[in-house]
């Protein structure tokens, strides 16, 4: 039995094959409507989400199977007291794979330990998310035709933003990716990433100014400033709208730049960059869907 905790889990060939299963549930999605019959999802979500537990569940449904869950942890027993240790023992009893979210880092790894079935981390704290990387390496693959060869800025939140965290750990596989960190200094990427880089000769640099790198960029990975991190309010205002992306940084950009986002948005992208074809975070949010659903057979051994 095989869990996702982080997409370093995956190796690289696996991976393509997981893409390959995800593209082929885009133009044969009937071929897979009933393949998970009478198999269950439980959702285990002790943080909020829209895309992430939606998808999922969208997933399974497409996939034919059912699901279950709760959205909040005040409505379930962690409430009074339970722990993720005996709750997936009781999950192990009603479903057949759980994607659990959850606030403290490790969780979803705790709960692996304990489980009968497969678990699937949905996003750990400021830790990893890696079904979001999963999502954002088939947006770059199916829209770019390859995971290699380019330089990506990622923009905002660097330090807690766990979206970010996972999808370096996960670029840093593939061959000629150069790294542009745009961050306020509060919210630089952690040292521990910069000491891999350095240590794996990747190239990167860290800037302040978005409107300096725009020509540069192959890829653009904006970020939320997230508040629910943020242990004190004065600097979450101070610092919420230091990055906004309009059509005046756009026109600096290269032609086929993409923009990506893991969504959702406060007011880091201005909504008139929606009408621009290089702006592919919805897009993004439709392969969420289908990689999630490749990702359930695979776990499930039914491909
Ligand atoms: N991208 C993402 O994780 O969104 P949600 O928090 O809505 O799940």
């Amino acid at each position: 039995m095989r869990h996702l905790m982080s997409p370093l889990d995956f190796s690289t060939k696996e991976l393509e094959k997981l893409f390959d299963l995800a593209n082929d549930i885009e133009k044969n999605p009937k071929k897979y409507e009933h393949i998970c019959e009478g198999r269950i999802l439980a959702t285990c979500f002790y943080e909020p989400s829209t895309r992430t537990r939606l998808s999922f569940e969208s997933a399974m449904t497409r996939l034919g199977g059912k699901v279950i869950g709760f959205s909040d942890a005040a409505s379930s027993s962690a409430s009074k007291g339970e722990s993720v240790s005996d709750t997936i023992r009781i999950i192990s009893c009603y479903a057949d794979i759980c994607a659990m979210r959850h606030p403290k880092e490790g969780a979803p790894m705790v709960a692996s330990e304990k489980s009968r079935i497969p678990v699937i981390n949905a996003g750990d704290g400021g830790h990893q998310h890696p079904t979001q990387t999963l999502t954002d390496l088939l947006t770059i693959r199916s829209l770019k035709g390859k995971l290699d060869n380019f330089t990506i800025g990622l923009c905002g939140d660097l330090k807690f933003g766990r979206t970010v965290h996972s999808l370096i750990n996960a670029l840093v596989r593939y061959s000629n990716i150069r790294f542009i960190f745009i961050s306020p200094e509060e919210l630089k990427v952690p040292d521990y990433i910069t000491d891999m880089l350095t240590e794996k000769q990747i190239p990167y640099e860290e800037v302040i100014r978005l409107e300096d790198v725009m020509p540069h960029l192959d890829i653009l990975y904006m970020t939320r400033v997230q508040k629910e991190r943020f242990f004190n309010e004065e600097d979450y205002v101070r610092l919420k709208d230091f990055y906004i992306l309009d059509t005046t940084k756009m026109a600096l950009a290269k032609k086929d730049m993409l923009v990506l986002h893991p969504l959702p948005r406060v007011n880091e992208i201005s909504v008139e960059v929606d009408e621009d074809p290089r702006a592919a975070y919805f897009k993004q949010a439709q392969y969420g869907v289908y990689v999630r659903m490749a990702l359930i057979l695979t776990l499930l051994e039914l491909v």
